[in-house]
């Protein structure tokens, strides 16, 4: 199977069983993708497939074949941190970093959608996402802080 993967295209094996979240972290060996519950729950998979995030232990590798998908790797330049990388960093909105990638990535997507979230905004966008760690207050305050800058630099 074929899949572009942060701008990469790659072809490697996949059976009937292997899901998108193996195909990411085994094949393609991008292992910011974390695998958590393997059950929808906790969206520390979560990954960018054809534009939209998804959970990627609920989809066969087969069934994104040709597909594009971004994984949390793509979100810094080089040494330049993404602004709701930047932003969680400076909110302290994380602890032991399991629940990171998917909630970068829930974040991107809600402020490309929505530049200036609620409060009740970022907890419905979020909501897919568990974290054990930060009570999500200060979760909410990055993203809130994350569509600022993102706002301020146009
Ligand atoms: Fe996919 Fe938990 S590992 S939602």
């Amino acid at each position: 199977m074929r899949l572009t993967v942060n701008g990469v295209e790659r072809e490697f094996d996949a059976d009937g069983r292997t899901l998108l979240v193996h195909a990411v972290r085994e094949r393609a060996g991008l292992t910011g993708t974390h695998v958590g519950c393997l059950t929808g729950d906790c969206g520390a998979c979560t990954v960018v497939l054809d534009g939209r995030t998804t959970k990627s232990c609920s989809v066969l590798a087969l069934s994104a074949d040709g597909g594009e998908v971004e994984t949390v790797e793509s979100l810094a330049d080089g040494d330049a941190l993404h602004p709701v990388q930047e932003a969680f960093w400076d909110e302290f909105a994380f602890q032991c970093g399991f629940c990171l990638p998917g909630m970068l990535l829930t974040a991107k997507e809600l402020i490309e959608s929505t530049p200036d979230p609620t409060d009740e905004q970022i907890l419905a966008a979020i909501n897919g996402n568990l974290c054990r760690c930060t009570g999500y207050n200060t979760i909410v305050a990055a993203v809130r802080e994350a569509a600022r800058r993102v706002r301020e630099a146009g």
